[in-house]
């Protein structure tokens, strides 16, 4: 499918080759008042529709050689990914950093997106074609607003959400040095503006279902802490299995006594992991050792099996399960 076939496309749509989409975008929007009605994908854009007055452009990045489309992987490398100071910029002028560099053939994105400079954000209400798609604040604090959830509320470091798929919503302002985690499912999405829909809505239903799934806004402070996954562990569960139907889960993990390990195996499905704060040691059974520390994630394979021992009293680790991701990921784009 392209986003070409979209029936929420325009009518008339024109097509536009940029050698720098970033800069003929800015030029489109503020010297010449378009608005941006599309964007593909929202964390390395190559496609953005827009228009104006009923007149709609599709621009599109002139091909080069670090066009990243749906690489055709097996997902069974071991998946490592430390903070190496590479960023993308993306949608709305956020910096992205990809966690899972082959997105498992494209059925998983895990990004670390910040925002070094605080202040309103500028951002639209938009939604995402997604299965699964949640939202870590890892540090500072950003305000948001999505429909039917009532007003503008603030997220701070610790707390999550739920974004259900095509729920509205829109990122208002954040603190400086604002840094979220995110975690989508497929990889490569349709990222739709809504300029119809002003939020916060006038209604208030939070027991909404959308594709089957419910928002969820997880508050650190009010979380309970529960014994578990493991001996000598214990989490604070997010809420999002059950608001999901099983779909995916996620869980902050700590050490509770010092010296246990957790035992990982990638037989357990999909399990991507971040370390939150602190440091930990992971040893696989293929004879590998890593020295993790804070904003390092990694996934393990299915055939592989690893332990994970914390390394100071102050690790904190963020586990986000999917429970079916698709085969292979659908084409978005031809
Ligand atoms: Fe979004």
């Amino acid at each position: 499918m392209s986003i070409l076939d979209s029936s929420e496309a325009g009518a008339s749509q024109d097509r536009q080759t940029c050698d720098d989409l970033d800069a003929t975008l800015r030029h489109y929007t503020k010297d010449l008042g378009y608005a941006v009605d599309e964007v593909f994908p929202a964390d390395a854009p190559r496609i953005v529709v827009i228009s104006r007055d009923g007149h709609s452009i599709r621009l599109e990045q002139a091909l080069t050689g670090t066009t990243r489309g749906n690489r055709d992987t097996d997902g069974a490398s071991f998946v490592r990914q430390a903070d190496t100071g590479s960023w993308n910029i993306g949608r709305a002028g956020m910096q992205y950093r990809d966690l899972i560099p082959d997105r498992l053939g494209g059925r998983v994105i895990a990004s670390h997106i910040r925002i070094p400079d605080g202040g309103p954000v500028p951002d639209y209400v938009h939604y995402h074609h997604v299965q699964f798609q949640m939202i870590y604040c890892a540090k500072g604090w950003v305000r948001v607003v999505y429909e039917d959830q009532g007003p503008s509320f603030v997220m701070h470091a610790g707390d999550c959400v739920l974004q259900p798929p095509m729920i509205r919503h829109r990122v208002l302002e954040c603190s400086d040095g604002l840094e979220v985690i995110e975690i989508g499912s497929p990889a490569e999405h349709r990222t739709l503006a809504d300029r119809s829909t002003g939020l916060p809505t006038r209604s208030i239903d939070r027991d909404r279902q959308f594709g089957g799934q419910r928002f969820v806004f997880h508050e650190s402070a009010a979380a309970d802490w529960h014994a578990g996954p493991a001996p000598g562990f214990e989490f604070r569960d997010t809420g999002i299995e059950e608001a999901t139907a099983g779909v995916g889960s996620a869980i902050v993990m700590r050490a509770s006594n010092p010296g246990e390990q957790l035992a990982i195996s990638g037989d357990d499905g999909f399990q991507f992991h971040m370390l939150l704060c602190g440091s930990a040691l992971l040893a696989t059974d293929q004879g590998e050792n890593w020295k993790l520390s804070t904003s390092d994630s990694f996934a393990i394979p299915p055939g592989i099996r690893a332990v994970l021992e914390p390394d100071d009293d102050a690790l904190e680790v963020l586990r986000v399960a999917l429970a079916d991701l698709p085969a292979k990921a659908p084409t978005v784009v031809a």
